[in-house]
């Protein structure tokens, strides 16, 4: 699949821009990427410092431009901060498929923000993309989590696995 990021596509919702990440956001990033709550059911790398947050986010830049990802800021639109991510990736594992992931910091959870960013990535992925299968994995126990993908019609697809991370589930939603 040839995807072009470039320029990086800026989606808008009510109460949302959705923009690529950079350098600045990167202590809003560590804040994300180390929190307790936010990583409960995500078996992720954590950023150790600053730096490592910076590196993380050079590696999300080189993802879009090389077509192999493309990783969202939900930026509030009242005051411009970084309230969490959302993203598509592993375009290449099938045909016209994708992987989502998503983070929102606590204190902005439960407030139908990651409904908003969903519904224009979906948009996104299966109008301009062209995707046909959208899947996310997700911890068996992470109730918000599949609350938001049964809201946003993914079903459960009980045979598929995440290598390596036997508590996951596939959720899926086709064009
Ligand atoms: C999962 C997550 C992104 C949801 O974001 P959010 O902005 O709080 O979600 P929304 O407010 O848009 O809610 C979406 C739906 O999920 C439900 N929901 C959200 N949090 C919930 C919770 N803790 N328990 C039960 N239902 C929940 C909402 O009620 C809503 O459903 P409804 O419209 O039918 O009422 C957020 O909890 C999060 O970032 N968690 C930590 C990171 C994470 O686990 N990411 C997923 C990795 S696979």
């Amino acid at each position: 699949m040839n995807y072009n990021f470039t320029p990086f596509p800026v989606l808008e919702t009510a109460r949302l821009t959705l923009r690529a990440l950079n350098l600045d956001d990167a202590k809003a990033i560590f804040g994300l990427r180390t929190n307790k709550e936010v990583n409960e059911f995500i078996d992720r790398k954590t950023p150790r410092n600053l730096s490592e947050a910076r590196a993380f986010i050079d590696r999300i830049s080189t993802l879009a431009e090389n077509s192999k990802g493309i990783f969202w800021v939900l930026e509030s639109k009242s005051n411009h901060q970084l309230m969490g991510t959302i993203g598509l990736r592993n375009f290449e594992d099938e045909e016209n498929y994708a992987e989502i992931g998503y983070e929102i910091d606590p204190i902005h959870q439960q407030k139908g923000f990651m409904s908003e960013a969903f519904k224009a990535v979906l948009n996104f992925g299966f109008k301009e993309l062209e995707l046909k299968t959208i899947e996310a994995f997700t911890h068996k126990d992470n109730d918000a989590s599949i609350a938001l993908l049964e809201q946003q019609k993914f079903t459960l697809h009980p045979e598929r696995r995440d290598e390596g991370f036997e508590n996951n589930r596939s959720y899926r939603k086709e064009a």
